[in-house]
């Protein structure tokens, strides 16, 4: 495997691979990796002859508030891992490389980035849009691997590859969890051992609620019910001892809140919340049961 800090070496090796007519599967992470990351990796292997992942914790998606400086940085210990995993090269640039000190072009998210964390962290998706744009345009993938843990990420990246006419395909990976349900997450270090029992509570909250949401008829007004099931939902997390930022059921294709299901029509139920000083998120895929 090499490792390439610049973009110069991870240029060199693309071309050479592109030359050589290998394709490449492109996992972008920020690093302090995790079985989530390497099931990505996992993923990425069956997708293309050879696997690039990036290590780079990026700062313009952070707000001002948030963890940027102490968001864990493991560069050794990440390498060893994508090494063991089976990638070819690690793109692991300082943030010089990729960022002159003043960026004169933003991104419009438009609906896309009004609920979930869009709403929640102003800013956040226009950093990951702009880094992921530039890595893209640096490695060159044929196709990219990203999680579901990050479903608004995923489908905001997935119409920014459309939309910019990147012609890579962009895949999901499943969200891999500890045996208790915990989504893993380079953030759940943060977690106290008191709050690490409480963690499980998220994924298993919107479980159940995902449950209660399927049971709801299609094609018929059903704003309330939902609405109800997801202060329901929040005051239990709360009274778990999380400090609920969201929770919320949106449409998978638009992101935007339904007042009626429809048969057919993917829905998303994310939640986001704070235990202690970690932010945590995890959502869930369904379709109605009854359409
Ligand atoms: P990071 O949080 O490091 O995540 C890198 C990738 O790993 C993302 O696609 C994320 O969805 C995925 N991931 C995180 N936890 C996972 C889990 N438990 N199971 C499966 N996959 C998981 O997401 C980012 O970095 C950044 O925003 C990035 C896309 C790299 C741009 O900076």
């Amino acid at each position: 495997m090499i490792t390439a800090p610049d973009i110069h070496a991870i240029s060199t090796f693309v071309t050479e691979q592109k030359q050589a007519g290998r394709t490449i599967a492109f996992v972008p992470t920020m690093g302090a990796l995790h079985a989530g990351h390497l099931d990505l990796i996992r993923v990425a292997r069956t997708e293309a002859d050879i696997v690039i992942v990036s290590v780079f914790v990026n700062p313009t998606q952070f707000g001002p508030n948030e963890d940027f400086s102490a968001y864990p940085r493991t560069l050794d210990d990440d390498l060893r891992q994508c090494e063991q995993a089976g990638a070819a090269a690690v793109f692991c640039p300082e943030k010089e490389e990729l960022y002159s000190a003043t960026s004169y072009i933003g991104f419009e998210l438009s609906g896309l980035g009004d609920h979930l964390c869009g709403a929640a962290r102003p800013g956040h998706f226009n950093g990951v849009i702009q880094i992921v744009n530039k890595l893209f345009n640096i490695v060159k993938p044929d196709v990219a691997v990203f999680g579901q843990k990050d479903i608004q990420q995923f489908r905001i990246l997935e119409v920014m590859a459309h939309e910019f006419n990147h012609d890579i395909r962009i895949i999901m990976g499943r969200t891999v969890r500890a045996a208790d349900g915990l989504a893993l997450s380079s953030r759940n270090r943060y977690l106290t051992r008191e709050e690490r029992i409480i963690a499980p509570a998220l994924f298993s909250t919107l479980q159940e609620t995902s449950h209660a949401l399927q049971q709801l008829p299609a094609a018929t007004n059903v704003a309330a019910q939902i609405q109800n099931l997801l202060e329901g939902a929040a005051a239990r997390l709360n009274s778990a001892g999380f400090r609920t930022d969201y929770v919320q059921c949106v449409r998978y294709n638009d992101l935007q809140p339904p007042h009626t299901f429809e048969a057919r029509e993917i829905y998303v139920l994310a939640g986001a919340a704070f235990l202690g000083k970690a932010r945590l998120i995890d959502n869930l895929l369904f379709t109605l049961l009854q359409p």
